[in-house]
């Protein structure tokens, strides 16, 4: 039986289309849906055990982490700028789920010294647990000459808070989870980090760092038992994204968390929330197929939009 070059490269075709489905469609489903929408995390956090530190946990993101690690019995270290703040927080959740609370006050724009008021405050501590979750962004989008022009401190303190928090925080929090041979890592970083995002140019670049930190972190540490999560939010609604209303794109604090914990143990990388890994994957989808120049200019006019919307209203104040 002779065939023709037609059905030869047809069939060539549908085996590459049945490879690509095998290797790339399949483990992304089971990866972004099927696993931890209907399988459950495949790594019990709970097991654990001890206690969880959380940076940046009198709100938002972080008090949804603090409350939900307390659910599940941990006991905490709750870390953040305001005293006050961290008192009723601290104060709420022992209350909820009658955990051990401690609480530390520091500002992590502050220098190096920072992390030795933390150290005494978590030494002898069996921590299972490291959140680092606190994060800075722009208060509007901005050129970025504009922003060292208007402040010289804004481009160091991000970088303080959203980098050197992270490096730092793992620095001191490692060795133990180490010596225990288990021990989780959530790295949060932010959709910013890989899609354009021009305008906020140093907040999305160092949202990247804690992608590649993470997951670099990942291969090194994971034969240590440690396991390392950079979940990649897009909006939520929160102080910093301003947004009150919670809606499909954009999730309460707790209903993103509880979505992340779920995502335990699949992928060291996610947006970990049904809506936002659709967005990554639709942003990404128009890099490849309609052309990058085009998502970029996209994503620019809108947040040009949103710059001069700020600046308007800055105005008139
Ligand atoms: N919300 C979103 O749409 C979104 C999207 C993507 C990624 N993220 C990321 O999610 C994380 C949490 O964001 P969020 O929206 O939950 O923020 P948030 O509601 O503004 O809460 C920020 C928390 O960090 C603390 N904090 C801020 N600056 C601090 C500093 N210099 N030193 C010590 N603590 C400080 C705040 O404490 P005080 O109240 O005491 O200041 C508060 O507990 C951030 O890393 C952010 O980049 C958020």
């Amino acid at each position: 039986m002779t065939i023709t070059a037609f059905q030869f490269f047809g069939s060539l075709a549908l085996v590459s289309v049945a490879y690509k489905f095998a290797h790339t469609v399949l483990p992304w489903l089971y990866v972004n849906i099927i696993g931890p929408k209907f399988l459950g995390p495949k790594l019990d956090i709970s097991r654990v055990g001890g206690w969880a530190v959380i940076t940046g946990a009198t709100d938002g993101i972080g008090k949804a982490y603090a409350n939900a690690l307390a659910k599940r019995g941990f006991n905490l270290v709750l870390i953040s700028r305001s005293l006050t703040k961290l008192e009723d927080v601290a104060k709420k959740i022992g209350e909820d789920h009658k955990v051990d609370i401690k609480i530390v006050d520091v500002d992590f724009t502050g220098g190096v010294d920072i992390y030795d008021k933390i150290k005494a405050r978590i030494e002898g501590l069996d921590i299972g647990v490291l959140v680092n979750n606190v994060g800075v962004s722009y208060p509007y989008p901005e050129y970025f000459l504009e922003c060292y022009q208007q402040d010289p401190k804004f481009l160091q303190n991000i970088i303080s808070v959203n980098i050197h928090s992270v490096t730092h925080m793992c620095a001191l929090i490692l060795p133990v989870m180490v010596n225990r041979k288990k021990g989780v890592i959530i790295n949060v970083s932010s959709t910013a980090a890989v899609i354009p995002n021009p305008l906020l140019s140093v907040y999305s670049g160092s949202k990247a760092f804690v992608d590649k930190f993470s997951v670099d972190l990942q291969t090194e540490y994971r034969s240590k038992g440690i396991t390392v999560q950079c979940v990649q939010p897009g909006f939520v609604a929160t102080n910093m994204s301003k947004i009150k209303r919670t809606d499909l794109m954009t999730p309460s604090p707790d209903t993103y968390v509880a979505a992340a914990l779920n995502f335990l143990g699949y992928t060291t990388k996610t947006a970990a929330y049904l809506p936002h890994i659709f967005l990554q994957l639709t942003l990404n989808l128009m890099n490849d197929v309609i052309c990058e120049p085009f998502t970029t200019n996209f994503v620019f006019n809108q947040l040009l939009n949103m710059r001069k919307r700020a600046l308007r209203k800055q105005q008139k104040q």
